[in-house]
């Protein structure tokens, strides 16, 4: 028996949520437990940069999953005309944090961001922290507010 179409677009959603839990969680996890604490500028930075060399390829494929899916969620749900809504703010706001992580992680980091930003560490490490720490904190305050707004519009 082959699944259905509403079977099939659970499983996108499962994906998902999946890779939004996964990526999301990691960007939490790196935000207030990996930058976080008082030690030297140059201890967390060293602890910061073991870590991400570890889970950014790993956020590439959640960020990649996440996206597909969204795609396939708004295909086959027939949900474009929602991004003519205001009010559908949430779907809008998924796009924005996809693609700010999409250009981070896709296009900045491997071209230029990580030797600018191990070059900024070495010279000039607690204003390479307090910058990691502002951009970082607010990434996950936009990823956790489109989390919060989508889940209660979806099942509000
Ligand atoms: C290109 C990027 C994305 C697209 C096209 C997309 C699309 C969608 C669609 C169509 C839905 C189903 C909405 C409905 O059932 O009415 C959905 C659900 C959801 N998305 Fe996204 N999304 C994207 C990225 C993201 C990101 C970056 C996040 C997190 C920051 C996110 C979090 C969620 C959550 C939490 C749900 C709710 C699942 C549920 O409770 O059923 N999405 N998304």
């Amino acid at each position: 028996m082959s699944p259905t179409t509403s079977e099939v677009l659970a499983f996108a959603r499962a994906v998902h949520v999946l890779a939004v839990l996964h990526w999301i969680g990691g960007v939490g996890f790196v935000t207030l437990v990996v930058l976080g604490g008082r030690e030297p500028a140059e201890a967390i930075l060293a602890r910061f940069l073991a870590v991400e060399r570890r889970f950014a390829p790993q956020a590439r494929i959640a960020v990649l999953l996440a996206g597909g899916s969204g795609l396939w969620l708004v295909q086959g749900l027939d949900l474009g005309w929602r991004f003519a809504e205001p009010g559908f703010w949430w779907m809008h706001a998924m796009v924005v944090v996809w693609l700010l992580f999409a250009l981070a992680l896709f296009l900045a980091e491997p071209l230029f961001l990580h030797a600018w930003f191990e070059r900024l560490a070495a010279r000039a490490p607690v204003r390479a922290l307090a910058l990691v720490r502002g951009f970082h904190r607010l990434l996950l305050a936009a990823s956790l507010l489109t989390v919060a707004g989508t889940v209660a519009a979806v099942h509000g």
